[in-house]
């Protein structure tokens, strides 16, 4: 969490509302393995990150809600009494998400003064959005003494992405955001909610992001896209959920479906055993097979899944080409954002160099190098 950050949030606060806030982290995540499994009620293993949003909030001293977009410099008056989401509305759909959410449940909120800022890069798959709904859903929740437990509130938070940012997705985000631990991953179950952290210490070795920095349009309707394939596949299969099938199950109704919708569902009963191996893995520290499962599970979502993109397949190739890097993948819904690398510590910086100038010689435009910390979820400062 960069102090930085905090001091800034907080003097636009003093600037703008001339009153004490209370002061909400909420942060980004990473997922070591287990893409595209949260809404198929399967295994995911992210963490909270050290970057993410920093919000400070008050009552409000009129009958106006006022929010601040510090990083965009941008005032917005919203209106609580019946929130609907913004054509190109940008942050302030989140917000009004979280506020829609809140009140079908049947809470009453009053008017609120926020001022937020974030470190996160945006469009880089290291959500962004999950950790502005958190921030604001576990403020608002504090704030008026709503009395929702911390999965209620990451179940609002998803609701709000769902409703106000027509995304479809899964619980995975919002739950890293939210629940994270320091030093470690979790192990979700997303059907249960249950949860397993494995302490992260890959010795010699250690997580590299490389951001693309690109994000291809219509993302969003290709997420939507791989999520009703999935659930059609499962219906016919006579199951809740694609967690439950196995690749024997899937052949049964190959005949049924198109060979993508095949290929897809098969990715998705495929990842979901890898995640799992890959917990298996980490207890025995086992960095080679951890590698390989990075890497098998960027095959599968590039060749099956069909979610990558050039820019992150190039550079999962160059990590491939490194002998020093175990393993990589993309990370994320896909079609751009960051790729994940387990690279020996000592060859970081020689492979950032090299990537830079490869990357940039064929894009034509500069990705970018993070290390990241594994760290606490949603909190008050
Ligand atoms: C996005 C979604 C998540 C998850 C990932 C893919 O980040 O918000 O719910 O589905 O994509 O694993």
């Amino acid at each position: 969490m960069s102090k930085k950050l905090i001091t800034a949030v907080q003097n636009s606060f003093k600037t703008h509302f001339k009153t004490k806030p209370l002061l909400v982290f909420a942060p980004g995540r990473i997922n070591l393995i287990g893409e595209h499994t949260d809404y198929n009620e399967g295994f995911v293993f992210p963490g909270a990150i050290n970057k993410g949003i920093v919000l400070a909030i008050s009552k409000s001293s009129n009958d106006q809600s006022q929010v601040y977009a510090l990083n965009k410099e941008e005032l917005q008056t919203l209106s609580l009494d019946t929130p609907t989401p913004i054509i190109d509305g940008g942050w302030q759909n989140y917000i009004l998400g979280v506020v829609a959410e809140i009140k079908k449940l049947g809470h009453h909120l009053d008017n609120f003064q926020a001022v937020f800022g974030g470190n996160i890069p945006e469009g880089a798959g290291l959500s962004s959005s999950a950790a502005l709904e958190n921030s604001f859903a576990f403020a608002l929740n504090k704030l008026f003494g709503l009395g929702l437990s911390k999965k209620e509130l990451i179940l609002i938070s998803q609701k709000a992405e769902h409703n106000f940012a027509g995304v479809q997705c899964g619980i995975m985000d919002q739950y890293a955001s939210m629940f994270g631990v320091k030093k470690s991953a979790i192990l979700l179950d997303c059907r249960s909610l249950e949860s397993q952290k494995f302490k992260i210490d890959f010795e010699n070795y250690q997580l590299m992001l490389i951001n693309t920095n690109v994000k291809h349009t219509l993302s969003e309707s290709a997420y939507n896209d791989r999520r009703s394939v999935c659930e059609r596949v499962a219906k016919l299969l006579k199951i809740k959920a694609l967690r439950d099938a196995s690749l024997q199950d899937l052949e049964t109704i190959k005949d049924q479906i198109k060979e993508e919708e095949y290929q897809k569902a098969c990715y998705v009963i495929e990842e979901n055993t890898r995640t799992r191996v890959f917990s298996e893995a980490i207890i025995k520290n086992d960095l080679t097979t951890l590698g390989q499962l990075l890497y098998q599970s960027h095959d599968g979502l590039r060749t099956k899944y069909k979610v990558s993109c050039a820019e992150l397949d190039f550079l999962v190739d160059k990590a491939k080409e490194t002998p020093h890097i175990l393993g990589a993948r993309m990370m994320g819904g896909g079609f751009g954002g960051c790729t994940l690398n387990l690279i020996l510590k000592s060859e970081f910086k020689k492979f950032r160099k090299e990537i830079a100038r490869s990357y940039k010689k064929e894009f034509g435009i500069d990705c970018a190098v993070y290390k990241v910390k594994l760290s606490k979820g949603t909190h008050t400062i």
